[in-house]
């Protein structure tokens, strides 16, 4: 009985799926394309140096108009992240601009502080899209809040492979995805075109081109490089603390399997004068 109410939920579940599937294909956005990213998978750990590169693309280019507010300088120095110093951490905070009140109530501006978050490059939101003309979106948790549907069978397949890059490829192809608009496609005025975004018109003017940011490492200046990097940082930003969650979950597998082990042979010891 219970089996076979398992198997009808079996059936339900991946019918459903395969049903849902045409409905996503039918909206006209192509899937992102797949990335290699030293994060991806159970071992996964960020690469340092693209991490340093991602944050000076966001320095020099993206902290213009989005901020992070969950992420504070201090952060940069932590284990687990780009690698910076203490002293690194202040420097960068120092050149932002935090407001504050002083002491006679009024409000002023000072030098950021390493305890500081990443702040807003605008006053208020109906500033920003009065200037943007939309309001470009806090970073904090941008790589894992934007994921795409991969469709049956791709999920069950990801559920294996613990594929959870949805948000970083999805970064990178919006980097890659202006292209002049199709001849029937109606624009509204300051927007552009992007293949990859869902509706394909954003008031983002695509923020990279060739040769923009200066890498001290030899990197190539690309947009293409540019464009994964600053998706790896973002990853970094949403979850600093990603290497640590996943090494403590190895360790916990690691002594389930042991415990199962012990358990087995207590099991054993335990009922061997009833058999
Ligand atoms: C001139 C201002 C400006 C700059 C610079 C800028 N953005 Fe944006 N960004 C925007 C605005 C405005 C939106 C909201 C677009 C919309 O909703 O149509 C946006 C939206 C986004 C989104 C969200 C798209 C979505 O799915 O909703 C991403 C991702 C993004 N920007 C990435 C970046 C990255 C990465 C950089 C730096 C390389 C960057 N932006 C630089 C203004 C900017």
């Amino acid at each position: 009985m219970i089996k076979r109410t398992a198997l009808s939920f079996a059936v339900a579940f991946v019918l459903g799926a395969a049903l849902a599937a045409p409905v996503m294909a039918a909206e006209g956005t192509p899937h992102p394309p797949r990335n290699k990213w030293s994060f991806a998978g159970p071992f996964g750990t960020f690469d340092r140096a693209q991490l340093q590169r991602g944050f000076k693309v966001y320095r020099e280019v993206c902290s213009v108009c989005h901020s992070i507010e969950l992420l504070t300088f201090r952060n940069l120095s932590e284990p687990g992240g780009p690698g910076y110093s203490a002293a690194q951490a202040a420097t960068v905070a120092a050149e932002f601009k935090i407001p504050d009140i002083d002491d006679s109530g009024q409000p002023t501006e000072r030098p950021g502080r390493p305890a500081d978050a990443f702040p807003k490059p605008f006053a208020n939101d109906a500033q920003a899209r009065n200037t943007h003309g939309a309001v470009p979106p806090d970073m904090s948790v941008l790589a894992k809040a934007r994921t795409y549907e991969r469709g049956f069978p791709w999920f069950l397949l990801d559920m294996v492979t613990q594929f959870q890059e949805h948000g970083p490829d999805y970064i990178v192809a919006l980097m890659h995805g202006y292209k002049e608009k199709p001849a029937d496609f109606q624009l509204p005025e300051a927007a552009y075109y992007n293949e990859y975004f869902p509706g394909h018109v954003i008031k983002m003017k695509a923020p990279l081109t060739d040769g923009q940011v200066t890498y001290d490492d030899g990197s190539p200046a690309t947009v293409d490089q540019y464009s994964k990097d600053i998706a790896a940082f973002l990853v970094w930003a949403a979850e600093p603390h990603m290497e640590q969650r996943k090494r403590i979950g190895l360790q916990v597998m690691l002594f389930l399997i042991v415990l199962s082990g012990l358990l087995y042979f207590t099991k054993k010891k335990v009922w061997s004068a009833v058999h």
